[in-house]
């Protein structure tokens, strides 16, 4: 079977192809046009825009998907479509994409949840037999779903059963990443940036910069970024203009709000994975892509012999596979009404 999968939720257009045969799968195509470099100068993804790119884009990477996997529309056996949660006019974009392809060419569409795909994912790279024969051995699972738009903790019992435990009051950690990018003067997206920084070297520590970890010893699952970031901001304010733009200042405060936001995500997530005495742990989203995080999980999940899962790098952020690889495991639900097919901005797992 051959499934197409469009992203198009936030500021990535994304389409793959995947073949799925008895035995596994193929990824054939995974295109993915970042809009990256419009958002830039705006410190964060501005939804009129990203839409027009999105409408913009759409038909070159289609093109460019269908090229590289070798194949004509025609053989398009089924196609995965996020419609949500995700920003309502990006959504459509890629839905009224999905809805002339699916009308012209009489293909079934599935509706995928782009959380529960950030969570799929992270198979993609196992096979039939992992899947059929060893993933109910890995479950119960908590899931630790981090990017720009969402940080939420997800109990997981199968693929398709989930049960949200806690989720972020205010801001996303991908988005602390990025608002604090901007206060020390870099672009959009500000996770690789910091994390860039924090890697660099100090001959030593000037600023003594302490951050506090929100709600880390709170009860609940919940989560609170905002309040970092203004902590970032009242030191930033209280130094001399000369010192806050030192590289050494960055570099210090880049390490300590990365710290800070490893520990609560980390912490969180454990304590979650002890209540619920789950099998394994499960990451997903663009901030998964942060080297820090995914050792420290590494490292702790090890002393507590629990299985750890996280994408490869490329399938954390935004993309088109994961909703390929979504829509194959929820095809019995796939439908050729395309016109009831609507985005749903606050769509939850
Ligand atoms: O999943 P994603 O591509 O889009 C959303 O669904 O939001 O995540 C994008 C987010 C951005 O906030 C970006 O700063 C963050 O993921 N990010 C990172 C890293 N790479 C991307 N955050 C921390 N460290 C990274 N290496
Ligand atoms: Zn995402």
């Amino acid at each position: 079977m051959i499934v197409l999968g469009i992203e198009t939720s936030c500021d990535e257009t994304g389409i793959s192809v995947i073949r799925f045969h008895q035995k596994g799968w193929e990824i054939l195509s995974n295109e993915v046009f970042s809009q990256i470099k419009i958002h830039a100068k705006y410190g964060g993804v501005y939804p009129l825009l990203a839409k027009r790119e999105h409408q913009k884009k759409l038909p070159l990477v289609f093109q460019r998907a269908l090229k590289k996997a070798k194949i004509s529309e025609k053989e398009i056996e089924l196609i995965g479509v996020v419609t949500g949660p995700g920003l309502e006019p990006c959504l459509w974009q890629g839905i009224i994409f999905t809805q002339k392809i699916s009308q012209n060419f009489s293909i079934p569409v599935v509706e995928v949840n782009h959380i529960e795909a950030h969570i799929i994912v992270n198979f993609i790279e196992k096979n039939f037999y992992f899947l059929n024969s060893q993933l109910p051995k890995l479950m119960p699972a908590i899931s630790l779903v981090v990017s720009g738009g969402h940080t939420q903790l997800i109990l997981m019992e199968e693929i398709g059963k989930y049960r949200l435990i806690g989720e972020t009051r205010d801001d996303a950690a991908g988005e602390c990443f990025d608002k604090v990018a901007r206060i020390l003067g870099f672009e959009y997206p500000g996770g690789p940036a910091i994390a860039k920084l924090a890697e660099s070297k100090l001959k030593s520590l000037k600023y003594n910069i302490k951050l506090p970890r929100p709600m880390i010893h709170q009860k609940n699952y919940d989560f609170s970024f905002s309040g970092l970031k203004t902590a970032v901001l009242y030191d930033f304010k209280s130094r001399p203009k000369k010192e806050r733009q030192s590289k050494e200042y960055k570099i210090e405060m880049a390490r300590e709000v990365q710290e800070a936001i490893v520990d609560v995500l980390v912490s969180k997530t454990l304590k979650a994975a002890k209540e619920f005495k789950v099998r394994s742990v499960i990451l997903g989203g663009g901030v998964a892509a942060n080297d820090r995080l995914r050792k420290e999980f590494e490292l702790q999940l090890k002393a507590l012999s629990l299985n750890f899962f996280v994408p490869p790098k490329k399938f954390c952020t935004d993309n088109g596979a994961m909703v390929a690889f979504s829509a194959f495991f929820h095809r019995k639900r796939a439908t050729k009404n395309w016109q009831e097919i609507t985005a749903q901005a606050n769509l939850r797992i």
